[in-house]
C-alpha cells in the first residue's frame, strides 16, 4: 500500500465529543452526569465472579522452550478456543520499557487540556490523535473515556504530527514497545498457525508488514459510576490485541458464555485476545471475544491497547487450509470494505460479524 493513502487499520471518522477528563473534574460527589452518558444497561448486567473463574495464562517462556513447547502452545490451542483471550506472562518485553511507557502515558494524561489538544484529531480519516472514535451521530450514547490514536506500524505510516514530543522519552519508548510487540506478535503468530494446521508462512505473508495501531484509553472516575460504560461492548477487529494496563486499575470485562466476567489482570501480564479477523481466517475454530471497561467513582484507569492487523489481505474470508473439505462458516468480503464498515458503525458487539455470517445464509 502506498504510503499515505489511508491505511484501512485505521479507517474512520468520529464527530468531536466533550472532553471526559475535563467532564469529569468538573463533578463532584453529587452531581449528575449528562445524560448522554447514562447508559440503562451498565447497570443490569455485571457481574464479577473471577473467584470462581480462572483467566488462562500463557507462558511464552514455555512455548518457545524445547522441552514444554508442545504442551503449552496445546494450551494457547484450547485457551484459544475457549476463551479468545489470554493473559501473557514472561513475554520478554522488558520491564524497564514497560514501566517507562506507563510514567510517560500518565504524565501525557496528566497535562493540561491546551497541551494535549495540540495533538487532536483533524478529521484526516484515520482516527489519530487525541479524542474519540465510533462516535457517528449526536444523539449516540457516548463512552466515559477520552482517547489517544497513533498507527505506529509500519513506520511509513507514522505521523509525527500526532507523537507528543513531551515527556521527552514517550516518542522513543512508543516507538521501542511498538517493536517488541511486533516480534511478540510474529512469535505468537507462527504457534496460532500451526494450532490451526496453517504452515506459518501463511501468516508470515499475510501479518508481513505487522501493520499496528496503538490506542491510549484514559477512563476518569464518575461520581455515578455504575451509569456509565468506559468502552462500550465490542470485539476488536484485527487479529489480535495486546492490552497493558498502565495503572493498577482494573475495569476491563469479558463476556463469556453470556456473563461479563471482571479480568484482574496480573501485575506485568500482557492481556491477548484475538479479534474478528482471527476469528473470520479460522473459520470460526477460534472466536473474536466481546469486551467492555467499566468504570469507578475514585480513580482513574489508564490503558494502551496495541491492534495487530493483516496487512496482505483482500478478500476476509475463512483459510482454504483451515476449512479443508469441510464448508466455510463465512462469507467472503473485501478487508478494506470489512474495515469500513466496521468504522462507520458505533460499537456494537459483534454486529459486524453477523453481516458475514448472514452473507453465507443468502
Ligand atoms: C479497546 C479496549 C479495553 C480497556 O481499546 O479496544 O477494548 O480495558 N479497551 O481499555
Ligand atoms: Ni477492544
Amino acid at each position: 500500500m502506498a504510503t499515505g493513502e489511508v491505511h484501512s487499520q485505521c479507517a474512520g471518522y468520529t464527530l468531536p465529543v466533550p472532553n471526559v477528563q475535563r467532564l469529569a473534574t468538573s463533578l463532584d460527589k453529587s452531581s449528575q452526569i449528562p445524560e448522554r452518558y447514562v447508559r440503562p444497561e451498565a447497570e443490569v448486567n455485571v457481574i464479577a465472579r473471577t473467584s470462581e473463574i480462572e483467566l488462562p495464562v500463557i507462558d511464552l517462556a514455555k512455548l518457545i522452550h524445547p522441552e514444554f513447547s508442545k504442551e503449552e502452545a496445546a494450551k494457547l490451542h484450547l485457551t484459544c478456543q475457549e476463551w479468545s483471550f489470554f493473559q501473557l506472562v514472561n513475554h520478554g518485553v522488558p520491564e524497564e520499557l514497560t514501566e517507562g511507557l506507563k510514567a510517560d502515558t500518565v504524565e501525557f494524561f496528566n497535562k493540561p487540556l491546551e497541551e494535549k489538544m495540540a495533538y487532536k484529531q483533524d478529521n484526516d480519516g484515520t482516527l489519530q490523535g487525541y479524542g474519540q472514535a465510533f462516535v457517528l451521530s449526536e444523539e449516540q450514547k457516548l463512552d466515559w473515556c477520552d482517547m489517544f490514536y497513533v498507527m505506529t506500524r509500519p513506520t511509513a505510516f507514522r505521523n509525527m504530527k500526532f507523537w507528543p514530543t513531551s515527556p521527552s522519552t514517550f516518542r522513543d519508548n512508543i516507538d521501542r514497545y511498538s517493536l517488541e510487540l511486533t516480534k511478540l506478535a510474529s512469535c505468537l503468530w507462527q504457534y496460532i498457525a500451526r494450532n490451526l494446521g496453517v504452515a506459518p508462512e501463511v501468516f508470515v505473508q499475510l501479518f508481513k508488514d505487522h501493520p499496528q495501531g496503538m490506542r491510549f484509553n484514559y477512563y476518569p472516575p464518575c461520581p455515578e459510576a455504575d451509569k456509565v460504560i468506559g468502552i462500550s461492548p465490542h470485539s476488536d477487529a484485527t487479529g489480535f490485541s495486546i492490552l497493558l494496563q498502565i495503572n493498577d486499575e482494573q475495569g476491563l470485562q469479558i463476556r463469556k458464555d453470556g456473563e461479563w466476567i471482571a479480568v484482574n489482570a496480573l501485575p506485568n501480564a500482557l492481556i491477548v485476545n484475538l479479534g474478528d479477523v482471527t476469528e473470520v481466517l479460522s473459520n470460526g475454530i477460534y472466536k473474536s471475544i466481546e469486551h467492555r471497561a467499566t468504570i469507578n467513582t475514585e480513580t482513574t484507569r489508564i490503558s494502551l491497547v496495541a491492534f495487530h492487523g493483516p496487512d496482505n489481505l483482500d478478500m476476509l474470508q475463512p483459510l482454504p487450509e483451515v476449512v479443508g473439505d469441510g464448508k466455510p462458516n463465512y462469507g467472503s468480503m473485501s478487508y478494506q470494505e470489512f474495515m469500513k464498515a466496521y468504522f462507520e458503525k458505533k460499537l456494537e458487539g459483534k454486529s459486524i460479524l453477523d453481516m458475514l455470517k448472514i452473507l453465507i445464509r443468502n
